[in-house]
C-alpha cells in the first residue's frame, strides 16, 4: 500500500504487527531507532513510543504522531543511572532517589546539561530522565545504547497503553515496530519528582508513592509549581465514554441509578455489578485497580457503553496516583463531551 499522508503530515502505513521480543526483535527494534525510526516497547508503567532522544527529526515525528502539544517535554530513558547523569545535573538527592528506585516507575526531573535538543525538552532548562525496569526495556536500551526519549505510546489525550494492542488502536499504522511484552505490570505512568531541591517534589503520583518518598502525603505540587510539568495542565486520559467517580462504597447503587435513567453503564469496582450494569472488572485494591484502569476504560468505549461508573479508593499510597488519573478522567469526559 502506498503510504499516504494526512493534513497533520503525518505518514501512514499499513499497521504493523506486534512482534515477540526474543534477541533478534529487539536488535531489530534497535536498528530501526537508530535510524531515526519509531518504536512502541513495553514498561512496567505503561507502553512507551521510543525515538531517539537526541534526533530533532525523530522526536518531532513523535510529537506529529501522538499530536501532543510541542510544549510538553518528553521522559528521557536511559540504561543506568550513569547515562542518566550526562543528560542532567544530579543532585545529592536526586543520586539517593536513583539508588533507591532505579530501575523503576521513577522519573526524576533535573537541570539539564544543554546536550539535548530542544524538540525533546520543550525548550526548558529542565530535563525528565528514567531508567525503566521491564526487562525489555532493559534489553531495547543496552542494545541501542541511546537516550530514548519515550512518551507513553498512546495518542494525546488517550488513556495511556498497558498492552501492545492498546497501542495498535492508537497508533496502527505511524509506528515502525511493536515489541509486545504482554500487559503492564503497573499500568499506570510513572512517578515525576523534581530532584533539584533538598526534598522530593511530587509532579505527578505514581507507584513510587509519596510514603516511599518519605514525603508528607500532601505534598504533591501545588498548581503554581505543576505548571513547572507542562502536561499537568494538558487534556488527559480522557476515554470517549463519561467517567463517574462514586463514593466509597456506592460503585454498585451509583450504578444502577445510571442505568435505570436509561444510560448504558459499566462498573469497575470491587463489589457485584447490580442488573443491567455491564461489570468491568473487580479490582480488590488501588495497585489491582491501577493494573486495570486504562484497559478498562478502552473496553467500555469499544462496547459503546455511555459511562464507566469507578468506586473511589482511599488516597494512600497507590490510591493517590489511581484517584488522580480517574479525576483527571471524569473532568476531562464531561467537558469534552
Ligand atoms: O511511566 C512513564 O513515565 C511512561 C513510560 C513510557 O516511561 N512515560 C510517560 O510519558 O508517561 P508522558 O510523556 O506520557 O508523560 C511525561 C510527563 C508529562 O507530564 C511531562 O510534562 C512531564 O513528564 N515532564 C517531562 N519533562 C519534564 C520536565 N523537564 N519538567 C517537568 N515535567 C516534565
Ligand atoms: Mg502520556
Amino acid at each position: 500500500m502506498t503510504p499516504r499522508s494526512d493534513t497533520s503530515g503525518v505518514t501512514r502505513s499499513l499497521p504493523v504487527d506486534p512482534i515477540a521480543p526474543d534477541p533478534a526483535a529487539v536488535a531489530q527494534a534497535a536498528d530501526v531507532l537508530r535510524d531515526g525510526g519509531l518504536v512502541a516497547f513495553p514498561t512496567e508503567t505503561v507502553y512507551g513510543l521510543g525515538a531517539d532522544a537526541r534526533a530533532p527529526a525523530a522526536v518531532a515525528r513523535v510529537f506529529a504522531v501522538k499530536g501532543r502539544p510541542g510544549d510538553n517535554p518528553l521522559i528521557v530513558h536511559v540504561g543506568d543511572a550513569e547515562a542518566a547523569w550526562s543528560w542532567a545535573s544530579p543532585t545529592p538527592l536526586a543520586r539517593d532517589l536513583a539508588t533507591a528506585w532505579w530501575p523503576g516507575p521513577l522519573t526524576l526531573v533535573l537541570d539539564g546539561r544543554g546536550a539535548l535538543p530542544v524538540t525533546t525538552t520543550a525548550g526548558l532548562a529542565t530535563v525528565a530522565l528514567r531508567v525503566p525496569a521491564h526487562p525489555v526495556a532493559r534489553a531495547l536500551l543496552a542494545a541501542v545504547d541511546l537516550p530514548l526519549a519515550a512518551p507513553s505510546a498512546n495518542r494525546s489525550g488517550r488513556p495511556s497503553p498497558t498492552t501492545a494492542a492498546h497501542v495498535l488502536a492508537d497508533l496502527g499504522g505511524v509506528v515502525d515496530v511493536v515489541l509486545d511484552g504482554g500487559p503492564a505490570e503497573v499500568g499506570l505512568e510513572s512517578t515525576v519528582v523534581d530532584a533539584r531541591g533538598l526534598v522530593p517534589l511530587v509532579l505527578r503520583p505514581g507507584a513510587v508513592t509519596a510514603e516511599d518518598l518519605g514525603v508528607a502525603a500532601d505534598s504533591t505540587a501545588t498548581v503554581e509549581q505543576a505548571r513547572a510539568s507542562p502536561g499537568t495542565h494538558h487534556r488527559h486520559y480522557a476515554p470517549d465514554c463519561e467517567v463517574e467517580v462514586a463514593p466509597v462504597g456506592q460503585g454498585g447503587e451509583r450504578a444502577a441509578r445510571r442505568a435505570a435513567a436509561g444510560a448504558r453503564v459499566g462498573l469497575l469496582g470491587p463489589g457485584a455489578a447490580p442488573p443491567g450494569v455491564t461489570s468491568l472488572a473487580h479490582p480488590a485494591d488501588a495497585v489491582a485497580l491501577a493494573r486495570v484502569l486504562y484497559d478498562a476504560l478502552r473496553a467500555a468505549e469499544a462496547a459503546d457503553l455511555d459511562v464507566v461508573v469507578v468506586e473511589a479508593i482511599r488516597e494512600t499510597g497507590m490510591g493517590r496516583a489511581v484517584m488522580d488519573r480517574l479525576r483527571r478522567a471524569a473532568a476531562e469526559a464531561a467537558t469534552d463531551a
